[in-house]
């Protein structure tokens, strides 16, 4: 496992200690799950990610006082992957943003889309155990809340929570799958990638989505994902967004006073342990 570190001041009586994972990206099937997603299964589970995973559970339990979670933590549905993650969200010092993955039935098969979401949701029958839309776990004074921006859009809906979430006076510590739209981190997306390639966050503006039109209708953002990112920059009392999607680690400000930490792929045995003071 790579552990990275990072220390945000946000004016806490006693420290708290995260660990933040990511895009764990684990596969599993059984005898429940058709061919197609066994064959899928057969070129995407690895023994690797797994022992990744379950190493930062441990490191997570044993060293911090909580481990948030932002999504993909499997690659698709699958009834296997929704009993894997009923189990392990079920457990209290875990708190969770889902991603994009948890939603996709045979992975980039389909256009990405509100109804995809759901036919997906609604596969998963119960859930997976936890609010997946929005959550929020006051822990050690900080208010930690998770949003759903896993196809790179927010909801209205999602703001007016906020706003009562926020209400409740604590620090807010959001986490979400996809890091929201940020020069520094963009031009790092794109000089990572080449030349020619596309960054996926969210709330990019017309001059920064993807080349491809069939992928920048995705993430090209409406009218409720701008308002959620101007309300988000406009309130002091949120103190950090934790994100993942992008596969790479990268911290930077979206305000004076607002960082964003991306974690790199929890797949890759990344994680980041985030001291709030
Ligand atoms: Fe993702």
């Amino acid at each position: 496992m790579k552990l990275e570190k990072s220390t945000v001041n946000i004016g806490l009586e006693k420290p708290l200690k995260i660990l933040h994972v990511t895009d764990s990206h684990l596969a599993f099937v059984d005898e429940r799950d058709n061919e197609r997603k066994h064959a899928l299964a057969r070129r995407l589970s690895s023994p690797e990610k797994e022992k990744y995973f379950y190493e930062h559970l441990e490191y997570g339990k044993a060293n911090c006082d909580l481990i948030v979670h932002t999504g993909d933590l499997y690659d698709f549905t699958s009834q296997a992957s929704f009993d894997f993650a009923r189990k392990v969200l079920a457990d209290e010092k875990l708190f969770y943003a889902v991603g994009n993955h948890e939603f996709s039935q045979y992975v980039g098969e389909a256009y990405e889309d509100r109804a995809y979401k759901m036919n997906s949701f609604h596969e998963m029958g119960p859930g997976l155990g936890v609010p997946l839309f929005f959550n929020s776990r006051v822990f050690g004074g900080v208010n930690f809340v998770a949003i759903d921006n896993s196809y790179h859009q927010f909801e209205f809906w999602q703001i007016t929570r906020l706003e009562k979430e926020i209400k409740k006076g604590l620090p807010v510590v959001l986490a979400m799958h996809v890091p929201i739209f940020e020069q520094s981190l963009y031009d790092y997306h794109i000089k990572r990638s080449g030349e020619g390639s596309s960054s996926y966050l969210a709330g990019c503006d017309e001059d920064h989505l993807p080349y491809d039109e069939w992928r920048a209708v995705e993430i090209r953002p409406r009218g409720a994902t701008m308002q959620m990112v101007e309300f988000i920059k406009s309130r002091p009392s949120i103190k950090a967004i934790l994100a993942g999607h992008v596969h790479f680690s990268f911290e930077s400000m979206l305000t004076e006073t607002l960082p964003q930490f991306v974690t790199g792929g929890g797949y890759e045995g990344i994680a980041r342990e985030i001291t709030l003071l």
